[in-house]
C-alpha cells in the first residue's frame, strides 16, 4: 500500500461502504470467497477500540486518552484475525451498545488517524474486499471497484435483529429501528469520513435482493471492469 491510500500495483481492492445492518460484512465476506481474496471488516475495528474503552473506563468523548489506548492496544491483524494486545479479539464487539460507542468514537479524527495504518496494510495479494464506511472514499480512494451498499431502514433493523438472536444476544426490534437511524444520523453527518458514495460508486440497493443476489450483482459489476 502506498501512503496516498493506493493499493500497491498487483493488489486489487473492492470497496463495500453503506449504513449499519446494510450487509456490508456479509456480502464482503461473500464476493471475498468467490474471488479467493482476504477480507477487511474496518468496522471491527472502530468497535474494538469502542469496546476496549468501555471495560477500562476511558471517555469516550476524550480523543487524545482514546487515541493513547489505541495506541497501546496495538489493534492489528495477525492473518486475517483482528488482534488487541496480540489477543484475538472476538464476539464480544459485535453487541449493539459496542457498536453504538464505536459510531461514538469514529468522530474523531485522532481516533480515526490511529486506525489508518492497519487498514491500509490490510490490502495483500491476491485482492482485498474492505467494507466499512470511508473505504471508498478516505481508506483506499484509488479502489478498483466502489460500491455503495444500501438498503431501507427497516429491512436492516430486520436482518440485524436476527443476527443478533443468532448470536445468543437479546434484541429488540423497535430499540435497534431506532438505534440504526442514530447512528446513521450521525456517521453521515460528522464532518470527518462521513458516511457517504464516493462519486464513481456503484450504488446498490439490498432491499428487495438476497444474499446470493447482491454478491452476484457486485462480481458482476467486477469481471465487467477486468473483462
Ligand atoms: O455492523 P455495523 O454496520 O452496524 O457497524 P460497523 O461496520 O461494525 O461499524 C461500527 C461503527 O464504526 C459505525 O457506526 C461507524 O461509526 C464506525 N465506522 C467508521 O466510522 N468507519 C468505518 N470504516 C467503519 C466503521
Amino acid at each position: 500500500m502506498t501512503p496516498d491510500g493506493r493499493p500497491a500495483p498487483e493488489v486489487p481492492v473492492i470497496t463495500i461502504d453503506g449504513p449499519t445492518a446494510s450487509g456490508k460484512g456479509t456480502i464482503a465476506l461473500g464476493v471475498a470467497r468467490a474471488l479467493g481474496w482476504h477480507t477487511l471488516d474496518s468496522g471491527a475495528l472502530y468497535r474494538t477500540l469502542a469496546r476496549a474503552a468501555m471495560t477500562r473506563g476511558v471517555a469516550l468523548d476524550d480523543p487524545e486518552a482514546l487515541a493513547r489506548l489505541a495506541a497501546a492496544l496495538s489493534i492489528g491483524f495477525a492473518g486475517d484475525a483482528l488482534t488487541a494486545d496480540g489477543q484475538a479479539v472476538g464476539d464480544e464487539i459485535r453487541q449493539e451498545a459496542v457498536g453504538a460507542a464505536a459510531s461514538r468514537i469514529a468522530v474523531y479524527p485522532a481516533v480515526r488517524a490511529c486506525l489508518l495504518p492497519a487498514q491500509r496494510a490490510a490490502a495483500r495479494t491476491p485482492g482485498l474486499v474492505a467494507d466499512g464506511r470511508d473505504m471508498g472514499t478516505v481508506v483506499f480512494p484509488r479502489a478498483d471497484l466502489k460500491v455503495f451498499l444500501t438498503a431501507s431502514a427497516a429491512s436492516r433493523a430486520m436482518r440485524r435483529h436476527k443476527q443478533l438472536i443468532e448470536k445468543g444476544f437479546s434484541a429488540n426490534f423497535d430499540d435497534l429501528l431506532q438505534d440504526l437511524q442514530e447512528r446513521d444520523a450521525r456517521d453521515a453527518s460528522r464532518e470527518h469520513a462521513p458516511l457517504q458514495a464516493a462519486p464513481e460508486a456503484v450504488v446498490l440497493d439490498s432491499t428487495h435482493l438476497d444474499i446470493h443476489e447482491t454478491i452476484e450483482r457486485v462480481l458482476q459489476e467486477w469481471h465487467r471492469r477486468v473483462g
